[in-house]
Order: structure tokens, then sequence, then C-alpha cells
């Protein structure tokens, strides 16, 4: 995603620009000036990857801002809008590099978004030299095989522990929209009363900002949430484009995001299915549940690319409420691709770190289930999490 700032006085030409670049998803609309006079000052601190300068409202003011910014900040390119010819051919002679004449569609601004920004991008890094891009950013989806099997659990403690990780900003979203519960986990501050649904509501005018008051957070850990919506009434309003712009926003600021998604696969759902870099499909090792996983795995092989990210984690291993007597490897068999990973049951932590609202590596840390999540973190990564499990490489029940 790469920042872009607009200037333009007229209020309806700016509003027509920025509904064309909410339009653009590798855009993040970063700045929206309505005075020439304030523009360069407005930029300075952090100057985007592009500016685009609406010249009619005032031809003069526009062109004398185009030689100061190009002045300034030699290599940032300038894209003018105009009716008028001449004025873009001067705003050429000042500075600017690329230009399109009114009216503007959707194509000839994306056109020239990516023209502009392809020349000028060279990596991800701004004028100043900031990232501005997390390219890194992983996004993880977490879908449950049936109900109850642990889901979210393992979203809010798998977010916490790789929470405890500095280089790492973590975000988990509580995607199971009407019936969502990650928030009771994590007992947080501020935000009180701040949802994706206001996100989805205000999509239009999202800024970085909203974006960030509107995530709470849980102190112990540093970990952000994006909570359901607090009316079950306003799970209607939130559609996939939603959640599509809200998870390419997120990344920006985030080096990894945890989806909880819902058992419903709602549009929603497949959106965060198909923006995941991995899938942890939750099971437990009882009949009802891998012959969901069964059935998910076949349902979700339609699509290309997804069954590919899917690894099957198994909750709850050594219950004694699950009598079945099914195998790993039977399981294995049943469903026919390798178990992941395998978290064990500990209902004293679990239940006690739900209770006092706070994810297990702060409530029990030394807890098999903790090491668990450490185990299942450095298995997805590849590398060790903070505060790692380091005598087991694979966790205490992983596959060797
Ligand atoms: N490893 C575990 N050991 C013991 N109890 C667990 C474990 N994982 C989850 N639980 C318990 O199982 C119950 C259901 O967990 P959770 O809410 O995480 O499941 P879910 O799949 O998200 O459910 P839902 O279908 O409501 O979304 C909770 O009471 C939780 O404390
Ligand atoms: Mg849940």
């Amino acid at each position: 995603m790469q920042r872009v700032a607009i200037v333009d006085p007229t209020e309806s030409t700016r509003e027509s620009l920025r509904t064309l670049l909410l339009g653009v998803d590798f855009v993040w609309l970063d700045n929206e000036c309505a005075r020439y006079e304030y523009f360069a000052d407005v930029i300075q601190s952090a100057p985007p990857e592009l500016v685009i300068v609406a010249l009619d409202a005032d031809k003069n003011k526009a062109l004398q801002l185009i030689q100061q910014l190009s002045a300034e900040h030699p290599t940032l390119p300038i894209l003018t809008i105009s009716h008028d010819h001449q004025a873009l051919l001067q705003s050429l002679q000042k500075g600017a590099k690329y230009f399109l004449t009114h009216p503007v569609g959707l194509q000839d601004i994306l056109s020239a978004l990516r023209r502009a920004l392809g020349e000028h991008s060279g990596g991800a890094s701004s004028q100043s030299g900031r990232i501005t891009q997390n390219t890194t950013s992983s996004v993880v989806a977490l879908l449950g095989s049936r109900g109850g099997v642990g889901t979210t659990t393992i979203a809010v403690n798998l977010a916490a522990t790789l929470a405890a990780d500095p280089n790492h900003a973590v975000a988990l979203l509580d995607l199971d929209l009407a019936l969502g519960d990650a928030d009771i986990s994590l007992e947080v501050s501020g935000s009180e009363n701040i949802s994706i649904a206001d996100l989805a509501h205000n999509i239009e005018r999202l800024d970085m900002n909203f974006l960030r008051r509107a995530l709470a957070k849980h102190e112990g850990t540093g970990l952000s949430i994006l909570r359901h919506p607090l009316e079950i009434g306003q799970v209607g309003m939130i559609h996939e484009q939603h959640v599509d712009r809200i998870v390419n926003l997120l990344k920006m600021s985030y080096t990894n995001l945890i989806l909880d998604l819902s058992k419903g696969l709602l549009p929603t759902d497949l959106t965060g299915l198909r923006m995941a870099d991995q899938i942890l499909l939750v099971a437990q090792l009882e009949l009802a549940s891998l012959r969901n996983v069964v059935r998910l795995l076949h349902c979700l092989g339609g699509e290309d690319g997804l069954v590919e990210k899917i690894r099957v984690v198994i909750n709850r291993q050594g219950a004694e409420t699950i009598e079945e007597g099914i195998s790993i490897k039977k399981a294995e068999e049943v469903i026919g691709k390798p178990i992941f990973w395998q978290i064990p049951n500990d209902s004293k932590s679990v239940i006690g770190a739900r209770v006092a609202g706070h994810p297990l590596i702060k409530f029990a840390p030394k807890s098999a289930v903790q090491k668990s999540f450490v185990g299942l973190s450095q298995a997805m990564y590849g590398k060790p999490a903070s505060g790692g499990n380091k005598g087991s490489k694979r966790g205490w029940f992983g596959r060797g």
C-alpha cells in the first residue's frame, strides 16, 4: 500500500477524487488538504509516495505550490489534474511528472497511479526513509470445524504469544461478527465502544487515526483487538469489501493479523480465508469435528490456493471428555492431511485465563498449553518466538 496525499480546495472534486482513490486497493489516502498554502506543511513531516494537486481552484497558487514541492522534495512524484490543458502544461514545467484531464475516471486514475508509483516506488520506503508498507505482514485466519472446539482460545493465545516479540505489532480481528467473544479473554482499556461496525460505517472516511482508535489494547501483552459489532443488528452492514479494506489498511501498521472467523462461511469469512497467508483449521479428536474437517477441506478445495494454506490443529488433546478412541494417526488417515499441531487440554489454565481476562502468556506462562502455543508460533513461522519453549522443537504434542 502506497501513501497518497491530495490537495484540492474545491470540495466536490476533492470528494470525487477521494471516492476514486478509495476504490484503489494499493493506495492509502494519507492526507487530504483544502488549502494550497497549507499543503507543504501538511506533508512535511512524513511525505507520502505521491501527491495529487488539482489545479482548477486557483491555478497560480497551485503552480506556486508545485514549484515549492519539487524544490523541497525533488524525488516526490506530483500528479496534477485540471480541465485546462495550458495549466497542465505549466504544471509539468514547474516540476509535476504526471497529469490527468478532467473528468477523471477510475481507469484513468488507476493507470496514472500504477505508472507514477511503479516508476518511483523502488521499494517500500517513502521519501523520508520511513517504512510505509509492512511487506512482511502476515495474516492468519482461524476457522473452527464446529462450535466450541477452541478457535477463539487459539486465536487469542497465538496472538498474545506473537505479541511477546518486541519486533511484532499484533492485531486480533474478531470476524465472528454475530456471536464473537474474543474480547472476553482480553481485558482491554480504551476504545470501549468502537468496533468493526464503526469502521464499516465510516469506511469512506477511514484515516489512520480513526483506525488506531478503533483497536483496543491489552496492556499486559500489547496485543490490539478489533471487536465484533456491539449490537448483533449491526452485522448486516459489514460486507466483504469492508473486511478486505480494513485488513489491507491494518497490514500497514501491524506485522501480524489474526482473524477469528465465524463458522458460517459467510462472505466476510471467505474474504478472511482468501486474504490469509495461513489458515488454522481447528478440530478435536472426535467424529463430528473431524467429519467437518473433511467437508471443509472438500468445499474450500473448490477454490484455487485455499487448501494449500490450511493447517489442521487438534485442540484439547488428552481431554477426558473426548473418549472416542480416535488417534492422531486415524485422524490423519480420515482427513488425508497431516495434523500440523496439537494443543493439550488444560481446563484449569485456559478457563482461569479467560475469567481473568488475560492470555495464557500472562496468566500461566509455564503451563503446558502456553508452551504449546509458543511451539505453534515457531512451527508456523519457522523461527523461535520470544519466550520460546527451548526444550522441545515441535512443542509438547507436536509431530516430530
Ligand atoms: N486447550 C484447551 N484446554 C481446555 N479447555 C479449552 C481448551 N481450548 C478451549 N477450551 C475451552 O473450550 C471452550 C470453547 O472454547 P472457545 O470459545 O475458544 O471455542 P470456539 O471454537 O471459539 O467456540 P465458538 O464456536 O463459540 O466460537 C471454552 O470454555 C474454553 O475455555
Ligand atoms: Mg469462538
